[in-house]
């Protein structure tokens, strides 16, 4: 089976209305660099929705960065999925180290979004990923093994098809240091072999499966062209228009013409 490949970027706290716009008219003008082989979106603040809905170029969709697992409810500074739905939001990222880190996300929470996620129609892009410490310690398999088996607890191996999962070391995330390509591809290849005890073969066979952390256009292709690795999710470098076209571009295997 042949998966798309997917270039999700994700701003993180970075961008104005105004900002994502510029960035939204200057994407535009490389939009045919956006070969149709390929899926592309951007992840920006809640507050960038709304204008890059209108004014991302076709082949870009949009993401949010979080989402809380309720319908609605008395949760002050939250938003649901049906919120972000109603925006035209296609993915959504659950789980990013810096929200299990910095915000106390927990397993069964991040599971609980996944849930609510693809219950609505939305693909979620789940993070999981080894610490600096945990990598010293040899234990990269045994996290992301736990942090998979955890967040998918109650989806259908069936339901698999609609799900990204991304997997991003915490220790290559904004530091310039990136596991070998070699490496990742082994990392991610476990992760499907997880999936594919605990969901079922086809299911592990359908379900996207990202690299992430300090990518950027030199480095890009080099994870993409391995077998399991199914396109990126970037942080910094999905911040400028010229550089996330030439990511899809070197995603591709194209050169700028
Ligand atoms: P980075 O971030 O590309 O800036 O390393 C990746 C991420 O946090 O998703």
């Amino acid at each position: 089976m042949t998966r798309r490949k997917l270039l999700a970027g994700n701003w993180k706290m970075y961008k104005t209305v105004a900002e994502a716009r510029q960035f939204a008219e200057q994407l535009g003008r490389r939009s045919t660099d956006l070969a149709a082989v390929s899926d592309y979106a951007v992840c920006p603040p809640f507050t960038a929705l709304q204008t890059l809905r209108v004014i991302l170029p076709t082949a870009v969709a949009l993401g949010a960065q979080n989402v809380h697992p309720e319908a609605n409810g008395a949760y002050t500074g939250e938003i649901s999925v049906a919120m972000l739905a109603e925006l035209g939001v296609s993915y959504v990222i659950v789980g990013h180290s810096e929200r299990r880190a910095l915000f106390d996300e927990g397993d069964e929470f991040v599971a609980q979004k996944v849930a609510s996620v693809l219950q609505a129609g939305l693909i979620p892009i789940l993070c999981v990923g080894e610490n600096q410490a945990q990598r010293e310690r040899g234990q990269a398999f045994e996290v992301v093994a736990r942090q998979t088996q955890a967040a998918l607890a109650d989806v259908a191996g069936d339901a698999l098809a609609g799900l990204v999962i991304a997997y991003e070391p915490v220790w290559a995330i904004g530091s310039g240091h990136t596991p070998t390509p070699v490496d990742a591809q082994q990392v991610i290849s476990h992760i499907r072999s997880v999936v594919a005890d605990s969901k079922g073969a086809a299911g592990a066979v359908s379900v996207r499966i990202l690299y992430g952390g300090s990518v950027k256009p030199t480095n890009i292709d080099d994870f993409t062209h391995q077998p399991d690795i199914d396109g990126a999710l970037v942080g910094g470098a999905s911040l400028a228009a010229d550089s996330f076209a030439d990511m899809a571009l070197a995603m591709n295997g194209r050169v700028r013409g």
